[in-house]
C-alpha cells in the first residue's frame, strides 16, 4: 500500500507574525508547480500566527499544526490551550510529546496520554513524538523504552482512531546537535515501532501508520533518511526555518 508522505516543519519559538506570515509565503511559492500530489505539508508555527496562517487562503500547499495542546479540557490553566482552542481556529493536527516538551516542562507519559485523548475527542490529528535519550542508545535499552513510550501514551486507543495518529521518532540524541540518525538506526526502529503496532492492532494500522524521522534532518542527508523503506517523511525542525533547506528537504520525500 502507498503510504502517506508527510514532511512537517516545526518552528519552535522563532519567528515572530510577520516573520511567519513571510516564511509560509516564501515556502508556499517555492511548492508551486512541484508535484505534491502524494505529499502532505504541514508546518507548526507559534500560537500567535496559527489561526491567520490556517485561515490564509495563498498558502494552499500547507497544512498548519499546534506545537503543543493542554492535557485538560478547559479551566484555570492561565497561559495553556486546549485541543477545543485549536479546532476551532481551522487546525485539524497537533504534536504532541515533542523531547522539548518533556525536558523543559515535565511532560510525562501520564500527561501525553491525556493529550492523546483530547486531541482525538476533538477530532485533531496527532504528530506523537516519541525517541530515546543518548544514555538509552549507548545501553542499548532503546528499543524497551521506545515500547514503553508508545505503549503508555497510545495503546489505550481503539484501532479506529489510528488514521488520526502520525508517529515521529526523533532520537533525542540527535535534535538540534546536528548528529543525525544514520539511514540503518532509523530504518531499524520504524521498523521495530511498524511492527510493535501490528502486533496490538491489526496489519492494516500499522501499514498504513505514517513513521517520519526527526533529528537534524537538512537537505544533504535527507534522501538517504527518507529512502528508508519504512520512514514515511520527516519532522523538521532548524532546517524548517529556511525556505530553501525546507523545500530541499521536500524534494528529497
Ligand atoms: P532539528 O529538530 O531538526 O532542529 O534537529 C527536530 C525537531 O525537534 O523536531
Amino acid at each position: 500500500m502507498i503510504r502517506t508522505k508527510i514532511i512537517a516543519g516545526n518552528w519552535k519559538m522563532n519567528n515572530d507574525f510577520q516573520a511567519s506570515i513571510e516564511l509560509a509565503e516564501e515556502i508556499n511559492t517555492k511548492l508551486k508547480n512541484k508535484d505534491l500530489e502524494h505529499k502532505r505539508i504541514i508546518i507548526a508555527p507559534n500560537f500567535t500566527c496559527l489561526q491567520t496562517l490556517a485561515a490564509s487562503k495563498n498558502l494552499n500547499h500547507l497544512e498548519f499544526a499546534s506545537q503543543n495542546i493542554h492535557q485538560e479540557i478547559s479551566g484555570a490553566y492561565t497561559g495553556e490551550v486546549s485541543a477545543e482552542m485549536v479546532k476551532s481556529i481551522g487546525v485539524n493536527t497537533t504534536i504532541i510529546g515533542h523531547s522539548e516538551r518533556k525536558k523543559y516542562f515535565n511532560e510525562s507519559a501520564p500527561i501525553l496520554k491525556q493529550k492523546v485523548e483530547r486531541a482525538i475527542e476533538n477530532n485533531l490529528e496527532v504528530i506523537f513524538c516519541f525517541g530515546e535519550l543518548l544514555e538509552d542508545r549507548k545501553s542499548k535499552k532503546y528499543f524497551q523504552i521506545i515500547e514503553d513510550q508508545i505503549r503508555s501514551s497510545l495503546f489505550h486507543l481503539n484501532h479506529e482512531y489510528w488514521n488520526k495518529i502520525i508517529l515521529a521518532y526523533e532520537p533525542v540524541w540527535a535534535i538540534g546537535t546536528g548528529e543525525t540518525a544514520s539511514p540503518d538506526q532509523a530504518q531499524e526502529v520504524h521498523k521495530f515501532v511498524r511492527d510493535l503496532i501490528e502486533s496490538r492492532y491489526e496489519n492494516e494500522v500499522a501499514d498504513q501508520l505514517s513513521i517520519l524521522y526527526g533529528g537534524s534532518c537538512k537537505p544533504d542527508n535527507a534522501e538517504e533518511i527518507f529512502n528508508s523503506l519504512d520512514v514515511d517523511g520527516g519532522l523538521i525542525g532548524g532546517a524548517s526555518l529556511n525556505a530553501d533547506d525546507f523545500v530541499k528537504i521536500i524534494d528529497a520525500l
